[in-house]
Formats: structure tokens, sequence, C-alpha cells
């Protein structure tokens, strides 16, 4: 036996082929499951595709490199749950092109921070984090509130969104501009058709300038919504098979 191993590692090409037939078997083995389980996302109640507005608020999150500093995937650990709330599911990002789970935290996880503060809050922190909180070492935002939203792109943001697999409907593609605009103005004619096509989404003027549609609009209309879609009072981990 320890020859037959001798004459193998001696010839590099024949021992380079059996490793790449050892790890290959490892490989099958890990990755063959997968394309028999029904589902590898687990589907959950609530979760539901951006709306333009926030789709366009997330690019901005993108754009502005928020990620560097705040990841959005709170762990199972017991201090991550306390602080931040239930640990992140997979069907949470199910929507994300691409996601935000991010690995540095300057500050903290903003995967659940919808909701937790108020949008005046978020507007006096985007426009000089050190307002509202005197340590903080963010950087200052407040050109997004002067900067109009570029509504022209919005079409094709879901349009390249529907090609990675979010369901959009036509609807929603077409009246992507008129959706964003809609869902930042209250009393708009569009308010109605908008909450036809979103019915779980939020109205509202976000940045408190009422006559136009900023940037800072879509990025806290983006924040507000973060981690809000499931219930957890409700939800119910589903068991793996064999501990049913
Ligand atoms: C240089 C790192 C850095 C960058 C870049 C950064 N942040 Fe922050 N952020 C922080 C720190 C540190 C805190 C904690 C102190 C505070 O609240 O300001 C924070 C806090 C926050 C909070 C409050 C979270 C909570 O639970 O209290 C929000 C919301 C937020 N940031 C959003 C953003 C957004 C949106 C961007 C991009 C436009 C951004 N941050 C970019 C460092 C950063």
């Amino acid at each position: 036996m320890w020859s037959f191993h001798r004459w193998f590692e001696r010839h590099s090409l024949i021992l380079l082929i059996g490793i790449l037939v050892v790890v290959s078997i490892g490989g099958l083995v890990q990755i063959t499951p997968l394309f028999f389980i029904e589902s590898t996302i687990e589907r959950v109640e609530g979760v539901r595709p951006y709306t333009p507005l926030e789709l366009a608020g997330r690019q901005i999150y993108i754009r502005e490199g928020c990620y560097v500093c705040h990841s959005q995937m709170i762990r199972p650990l017991r201090d991550e749950v306390e602080r931040y709330g239930h640990y992140s599911l997979a069907a949470e990002s199910m929507y994300d092109h691409p996601f935000q789970w991010g690995s540095k935290r300057s500050g903290p996880d903003l995967a659940r921070v919808g909701g937790r503060y108020s949008d005046e809050w978020h507007r006096a922190h985007l426009e000089d984090p050190r307002a509202v909180v005197p340590e903080s070492v963010m950087p200052p935002y407040a050109f997004l509130a002067r900067k109009p939203l570029d509504l022209a792109q919005m079409g094709e943001h879901l349009r390249v969104n529907r090609v990675l697999r979010v369901p959009y409907t036509d609807a929603q593609l077409v009246n992507a501009a008129a959706d964003a605009r809609a869902q930042a103005e209250p009393l708009g004619e569009d308010a109605y058709d908008f909450s036809k096509r979103y019915p779980t989404a939020d109205i509202r003027d976000f940045d408190g300038d009422p006559r136009r549609v900023t940037e800072m609009d879509a990025l806290i209309a983006y924040l507000q919504m973060l981690g809000t879609g499931v219930d957890f009072e409700a939800f119910q981990a589903e068991a793996p098979d064999n501990q049913r």
C-alpha cells in the first residue's frame, strides 16, 4: 500500500487528477442535495419586492457606500438578537440584488432599523449625525435633501430586477416613475393606484419637504421599511424534515 502511495506522489499529473477526483466528490456531496430540496429559501409571509421609491433609496444606499460601515444581517447570537431584534431570515433578502449583509460594523446593524426612529430623526441624522448623536463618526449626507430624485430611471431599475427574478408585474414596470412620486406624495392623485399595486407599502412625505421628491425621500423610505415585512409574533420557523 505504501509503495503504491509513493508512486502516486512522484507523478505530479496523476496526483493532480487524484486530488481533483477527491475534491469533486466533496463538492458533489455538498451541492447535489441543493437541487433536490424543494426550496433552499423558506418562503415567509410579508416579504415583498421593494417599491420603486424604496429601490431608488437602496441604490443611493449602495452609491453612498453606507454598507462600508453598516451590515444588514442579524446573526442568531444572543447579544445581537437582544440589541437588534429577531435574527435575519434568508427570505428577508430574497429580493436584494446585490444583498447588503456586509461584513463591517462601524455603525450598528440596519437590518431592522425600519420604524425604530421617526422620519424627522432620520432626516436630522442624515443631514448632520452629530446633531442627534454627539459622539457619532458617521459622515453627513445633507445634500440628499437638496437633490431631486431621478425618476426617469425608475422603470429600468425595476426591469433589471425583474431579469433577476424579482416578480414585478408589467403594470409596476410601466408605472414605476409615477409610483415613486406617488409614495412620497400622500395627497397626490396617483396615491390610490399606488396602494393597489403595493398594498403594504407606506405612503407619506418622508423628508418633510412636500414640494418635491428628493433622494432623501427615497433613502428614508428604504430605511423605514428595513426588516419590517415579517410579523414575528405570528412567524414560526419551519422545523427541518428530520425534526418533525
Ligand atoms: C464612516 C462610517 C459610516 C458610514 C459611511 C455611514 N454610517 Fe451610519 N452610522 C455610523 C455610526 C458610527 C453610527 C452610530 C452613531 C450614530 O447613530 O450616528 C451610525 C448610525 C446610523 C443609523 C442609526 C442606527 C441605529 O440603530 O441607531 C442609521 C439609520 C444610519 N447610520 C444610516 C446610514 C446611511 C443611510 C448611510 C449612508 C448614506 C450611513 N449610515 C453611512 C457610521 C457610518
